[in-house]
């Protein structure tokens, strides 16, 4: 079986990554694992959780040339087809329960009386607002939809129309601003203060810290359940994770540390070249900003700007920060949905296949397998944070529609 050609284009070796130790105080002082637990248990509450299956890619693994590849499959995740649904939606249960307890008229809320919809009138009276590429966006009008209060969507000009009638699916109200998403982040934020509308953000800034904690939290019972599916014996000894503001790295980065603490894998970010803002910070070891003059197809990738809380973390814990090109993508989307020798077929998506990318990339490339310690015994966990989000595109990219690939 002959495998998609896949280079990285750029790769920098973070020398900056703490040495093996046990996650330090100041990374749970970042992403706190009470919160996280906390998150994990609402979330498991909800009507319709399932945990998302662990797939044992052995056919791609022989293939590539390593041990094992784990592949977490989000493409079905509350049937919202990312796991991006866990974040946005969980930070809006937050945001509600936070705002009706300064209420004085509400008396004592929790979370569960938020998911119990208690108190659907005050609910209804508040706005919760976010910019998107798609995904984020159709959680936090998911989630609001379910809890009963309004939503506003902000999506920059290059976002598919399909991405936005998800959206308005479950009743958001979207609004088109020109630029990129950096420029929609700007132009929400803007907005939500002159109407008081709540902003639940998956990138977090200075001043903006708290909900983007939450929705990380929410991440990380995607990690969670993937730890508890492996086989008992198997400590992964790599991850290589996509990056689009970093949320999701460092959701995932943090909760490997917790759990496995000095045996944490290696954990390899990738990025698409043209929003390469994790990738550039690291190299000048402090955030830099990239201006995106050109959207990548991985489109949830897509971001100039890290996430000053995923920034701190895969800065101190994760190893290499790479970068690869759009041409991979449709062919290793195509790889996937065959699926390699016995493997099952799997509907991945367009941001979803970066981390098998850049596994494949590393390996290609003699000197950086050596760097990242890659070779025959790795044991690769993957996680495929989505599936067709984008139906129109995965069909153009697939060949065949993903309900195709599934029967
Ligand atoms: C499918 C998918 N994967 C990965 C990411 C990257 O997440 P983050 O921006 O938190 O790095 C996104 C972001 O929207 C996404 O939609």
């Amino acid at each position: 079986m002959s495998l998609p050609t896949v280079s990285i284009v750029q790769s920098h070796h973070n020398t900056a990554a703490l040495p093996p130790q046990p996650c330090p105080d100041s990374i749970k002082a970042v992403l706190p694992p009470d919160r996280c637990a906390v998150a994990q248990e609402m979330i498991s509450n909800w009507e319709g959780y399932q945990s998302t299956p662990l797939l044992n890619l052995q056919g791609l693994a022989n293939a590539v040339g390593i041990q094992s590849i784990f592949y977490k499959d989000e493409s079905d995740r509350f049937g919202l087809r990312s796991f991006k649904a866990l974040g946005g939606a969980y930070a809006v249960q937050q945001v509600l329960q936070q705002v009706l307890s300064q209420q004085p008229s509400s008396g004592s809320v929790s979370l569960t009386d938020i998911n119990d919809g208690k108190f659907p009138n005050e609910v209804k009276n508040i706005t919760v607002v976010t910019a998107t590429d798609g995904n984020h966006g159709r959680s936090v009008a998911w989630g609001a939809e379910r809890f009963g209060c309004e939503c506003m969507i902000y999506m920059h000009a290059n976002v598919s129309q399909a991405r936005q009638e998800a959206v308005e699916a479950f009743g958001a109200t979207v609004i088109r601003v020109d630029g990129n998403y950096d420029d929609s982040v700007r132009q929400a934020d803007l907005d939500a203060k002159e109407n008081g509308w709540h902003i639940v953000s998956d990138t977090s800034y200075p001043g903006y810290m708290e909900v983007p904690r939450d929705v990380m939290a929410g991440y990380t019972l995607m990690t969670t359940e993937a730890m508890d599916q492996l086989p008992e014996s198997v400590i992964p000894s790599h991850v290589f994770i996509q990056g689009g503001c970093g949320g999701l790295a460092g959701a995932v980065c943090a909760d490997l540390w917790f759990r496995y603490g000095k045996d944490m894998p290696h954990i390899v970010v990738v990025e698409p070249v043209p929003a390469a803002c994790l990738y550039e910070s690291a190299k000048a070891g402090e955030e830099r900003i990239v201006n995106i003059t050109e959207e990548s197809l991985m489109a949830g990738l897509s971001c100039g700007e890290v996430s000053a809380i995923g920034w701190e973390i895969l800065h101190a814990g994760a190893r290499h920060f790479t970068t690869i090109s759009d041409a991979p993508i449709g062919p290793l989307m195509q790889l996937l949905a065959k699926g390699v020798e016995s493997d099952e077929p799997v509907v991945s998506g367009e941001s979803a296949i970066a981390g098998i990318a850049g596994l494949i990339g590393a390996v290609n490339d003699d000197q950086l397998a050596r760097e990242m310690n890659l070779d025959h015994q790795s044991r690769i966990l993957i996680f495929g944070t989505e599936g067709a989000t984008d139906p129109e595109l995965y069909e153009a990219l697939v060949g065949v529609p993903a309900e195709a690939v599934l029967s």
